[in-house]
């Protein structure tokens, strides 16, 4: 994936350097300007991603600025943050209603701030892809293999494990969600509303403070869409950022998304640490995961990053191990045992299988599930 271009603006050269190497440090290509003007040619000629702007710079003010840069087709959707050394109230007020986004102080927190914001606004696509909390996709080639009970299990597991970690579970299956009804969350909250509201609300302290807290569980909810009316209303355009605010306010950040692989959910895949694949004994399930991962390699998934899972959600009958593995031509990780209807009953008990079954084997699948992914991520993200 391409850097993100940064472009600042700002007449003091000791503070546009200092922006610059701390924004070169986290890989964003950067460009300098030190007047209004220059700025401004700069946005129109090398098209950044983003403009970081002291507004009180004194060839054309900050304001004058972002009106221009929002009133021209080449920058208007160019998210502006105005990085100032003027801490008036009034001035917030004119920069906000000019076009910035944000409006940040120059102070002790402002690089802090600058970081989170720049990373916010140039969402999942757009920031750094391996940034921020570990991203684990779930998701199978068919309905029915287990995919939403298995990725709560696993997060609960996660959480559990590492007491000291924040897991959110994030459900974007299409037009209903499953995971609120397995855990036992009822509220009204859900990714139809999140993406309803602003950027500016839905930032990285909204996800932390203000998502359903799961404490049997030991992980917070974003749940999905509660019917298929609400699901026709998702905004899935703001999706890869909310994906990015919750990156950066959780450690592990795993995102149910079934078997709605889709122009939506793909630049999720394309950027997860691990792709967790589903996948049950039946040999059309079989066959079709083989589509699924040949349609991801293409797409320049790291093959490394799948974690295949072979669920015997339909019974004992089906395809082995072994022969799984000739089809897909990538290994089996993890073998989930066929649980009768105990699955199902420690769902529609809304608790953790490891609770309800503490002995089961698969409790113990689970458990190990959870280490190995966790492992593998941290792993690659360290390549
Ligand atoms: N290993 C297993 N053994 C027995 N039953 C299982 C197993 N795994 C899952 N199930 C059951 O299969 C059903 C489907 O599971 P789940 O809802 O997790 O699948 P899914 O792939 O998310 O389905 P959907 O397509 O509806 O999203 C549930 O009743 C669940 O309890
Ligand atoms: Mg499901």
């Amino acid at each position: 994936m391409p850097e993100k271009k940064i472009l600042i603006i700002d007449a003091d050269v000791a503070s546009r350097n200092f922006i610059a190497r701390n924004l070169l440090d986290q890989k964003y290509e950067v460009i300098q300007a030190g007047s209004g003007k220059e700025g401004l040619i700069s946005a129109w000629r090398d098209r950044p991603d983003l403009a970081v702007i002291d507004p009180t710079i004194t060839d054309i003010t900050g304001e004058e600025l972002a009106r221009k840069l929002k009133q021209d087709a080449r920058t208007a959707n160019m998210p502006l943050i105005a990085l100032s050394s003027d801490p008036s109230v009034l001035r917030i007020k004119t920069c906000t209603d000019a076009g910035f986004s944000e409006y940040i102080t120059k102070s002790g927190q402002a690089v802090s701030t600058l970081n989170e914001s720049v990373y916010r606004l140039l969402g999942a696509s757009g920031a750094p892809a391996k940034q921020g909390g570990l991203l684990m996709v779930f998701l199978s080639a068919k309905g029915g293999t287990g995919t939403s009970s298995i990725c709560a299990n696993i997060a609960m597991n996660i959480g559990q494990n590492q007491p000291e970690a924040r897991v959110v579970v994030v459900d974007l299956v299409l037009p209903i969600g499953s995971i609120a009804p397995i855990v036992g969350y009822t509220g009204t909250q859900n990714i139809v509303t999140v993406t309803d509201m602003t950027l500016l609300e839905t930032s990285p302290e909204f996800f932390r403070d203000k998502l359903a807290e799961l404490k049997l569980w030991h992980f917070n909810l974003l749940a999905g869409s509660p019917d298929p009316e609400s699901s026709t209303h998702l905004k899935a355009g703001r999706i890869g950022e909310v994906i990015s605010a919750l990156k950066a306010s959780y450690d592990y950040v795993l995102i149910d998304i079934g078997r709605s692989l889709s122009r939506i959910t793909l630049p999720l895949i394309q950027n997860a640490d691990i792709n967790t694949l589903i996948v049950s004994t039946d040999a059309s399930t079989v066959s079709l995961s083989k589509t699924i991962l040949d349609y991801m390699k293409n797409k320049g998934v790291n093959m490394n990053s799948v974690f295949a899972i072979l669920n015997r959600a339909v019974g004992l009958e089906g395809l082995s191990k072994a022969e799984t593995e000739k089809a897909l031509e990538i290994p089996i990780k993890i073998t989930v045992p066929y649980l009768s209807s105990n699955m199902a009953f420690a769902n529609s008990h809304h608790q953790p299988f490891i609770l309800k079954f503490p002995k089961d084997t698969a409790s113990i699948v689970f458990q190990e599930a959870a280490k190995e992914m966790t492992t593998l991520a941290r792993a690659l993200r360290a390549e």
